[in-house]
């Protein structure tokens, strides 16, 4: 089954081309990560598949529909984002359990009132996240890897099939990066499908199924995992010599 499908998407702002005849086809089973350099176009491209950037030509389909035709409510529950933007724009003084039933209304902070259905749920996912301890917690008083799960909660609260992860290390130390990878594998374990965006292959984890390479805005690759033994290919992307050498499933590399 086809979860998502963008067919030919460009992207123009002030007549500087972002994104330029772009095409991704994510089938159930499938894990992807988007690869590419800073400014390559990941985020928005991220940004065009939750429906939050209208493509400036080409067909975005979504879990069987097409943007434009539907109404793109009933399209975002079946995409959760969770972005830097998000982090650093959430309301530092909203607990835990509020930023994640906020999902429901996506929006940042509480405005409207939440039922105690909406509650209940936003507790059974910091339970399944493991972050339950926190709920009354301030958002701004969490870790920033503790934070980034509370908003991957707050991304989950429709029980979408598919979870965009936008740089979700960026900020992290070792430790808490490690962590934080470690815990993702529990909802590849829940039936979602995760579409890890990074510059950095080392995050890659071995779950991760399939690979697009962005590199100023166009598609260099989108397949297979194995891409990313090549050396070549990847130094092309990076934009540098790169060399690089396998541990436990993950990819690493160095600068040659
Ligand atoms: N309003 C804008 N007009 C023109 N170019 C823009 C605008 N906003 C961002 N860009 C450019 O779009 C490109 C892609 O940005 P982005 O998707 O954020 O890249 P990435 O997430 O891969 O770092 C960048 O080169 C950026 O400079
Ligand atoms: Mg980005």
């Amino acid at each position: 089954m086809e979860l998502v499908r963008v067919h030919n998407v460009s992207l123009w702002r002030n007549s500087v081309t972002i994104l330029k005849n772009i095409n991704l086809t994510i089938h159930q089973g499938q894990q992807w990560a988007v690869l590419g350099p800073n400014g390559s176009g990941k985020s928005f491209l991220m940004n065009i598949i939750a429906t939050l950037v209208f493509p400036s030509c080409g067909d975005v389909v979504i879990a069987g529909k097409k943007l434009g035709q539907v109404n793109v409510w009933d399209v975002r529950t079946h995409i959760g984002i969770v972005s830097e933007y998000l982090q650093y724009s959430y309301p530092a003084h909203t607990n835990a359990v509020d930023v994640v039933a906020s999902g429901f209304y996506s929006s940042l902070g509480v405005y409207q009132e939440l039922s105690p259905h909406m509650i209940q749920k936003a507790l059974h996912i910091l339970d399944t996240l493991e972050l339950v301890h926190y709920a009354h917690t301030p958002f701004g008083k969490l870790s920033y890897g503790q934070q980034k799960r509370v908003l991957i909660g707050r991304a989950l609260v429709y029980d979408p099939d598919i979870l965009i992860l936008d740089e979700p290390c960026n900020g992290l130390d070792i430790r808490a990066r490690e962590e934080f990878l470690e815990k993702l594998s529990h909802l590849v374990a829940m039936n979602k499908h995760i579409i890890y965006v990074t510059h950095h292959v080392d995050e890659i984890m071995p779950w991760i199924n399939r690979v697009m390479l962005l590199k100023e805005g166009q598609c260099v690759y989108a397949g297979q995992r194995t891409v990313l033994q090549d050396e070549a290919l990847l130094s092309k992307v990076m934009g540098y010599p790169l060399g690089m050498f396998h541990h436990n499933g993950r990819v690493y590399w160095y600068v040659k």
